[in-house]
């Protein structure tokens, strides 16, 4: 990793994990621009012909997903959005009411913190994939129920399939669940590699649980997996 870059890391992580001081040689990169785009093309598909294949099951889920096409609760389906050939892919659980509102994943609270933590690993969210279990908001932004899960799930699998990441974050336990078909807690699951469909997992908490558990314990546990999960991806992470 190039000087500025670990700069600019060590900036984005001292914020997330709520560390207010920036030494001074430090803090004159703080405005460098962001890294170069990591991209990779594993299949021999081009990022065109994914984006092709994403926006056909797009089409498809909006026409025949058993769970969205019966919600009622939302406005509009968010299918997730991204680099189609990206090398890293994090899975949410389901809109909230600004993602329902534009369309986009991971727009409002949590959307905010996740970018800052895409930013701490020395990426930019147009070189990620987010995605989530569910593409309708459900009512009263409710858990998805396992049998929801159940019926939209397929077309998240459909979505990591085309996408062929080289390592999927999971945000929380329904996204865990699903990917892993694990029923396991996730303060167990964390930190640990998994697997799907011989794609690394990484599960961690969901940014929303931690908004609402702000603590630097679990800061520094959100940032040493995806410590890990650089690491995985030779982003030249120093985890000590
Ligand atoms: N929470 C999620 O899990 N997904 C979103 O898109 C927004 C909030």
């Amino acid at each position: 990793m190039n000087e500025r870059r670990a700069a600019q890391q060590f900036i984005e992580t001292s914020k997330l994990l709520g560390v207010d001081f920036v030494p001074v040689a430090v803090k004159a990169v703080e405005k460098a621009e962001t890294p170069k785009a990591v991209t990779k093309s594993a299949s021999g598909k081009s990022a065109g012909e994914k984006q092709a294949l994403l926006d056909a099951l797009h089409k498809r889920h909006d026409q025949e997903c058993p769970h969205c096409t019966a919600a009622s609760s939302h406005t509009q389906t968010v299918f997730g959005e991204g680099n189609p050939d990206a090398r890293l892919m994090f899975v949410g659980e389901a809109p909230g009411a600004e993602e329902d509102k534009v369309g986009r994943p991971f727009v409002g609270r949590s959307g905010q913190l996740l970018e800052k933590i895409i930013v701490a690993m020395g990426l930019s969210r147009e070189e990620v994939f987010i995605a989530n279990v569910l593409k309708s908001r459900p009512p009263n932004n409710a858990t998805p129920t396992s049998d929801e899960a159940s019926k939209c799930g397929p077309y998240l699998l459909e979505q990591i399939k085309i996408i062929e990441p080289e390592v999927i974050v999971t945000l929380g336990k329904p996204a865990a669940q699903l990917v892993l078909e694990s029923k396991e807690a996730m303060g167990r699951m964390r930190g640990h590699w998994y697997e799907y469909g011989g794609v690394p997992v990484m599960p961690t908490f969901h940014p929303a649980y931690l908004l609402r558990a702000y603590t630097p314990e679990n800061r520094a546990m959100v940032w040493s997996d995806m410590q890990l999960v650089m690491e995985r991806l030779g982003m030249g992470s120093s985890s000590g």
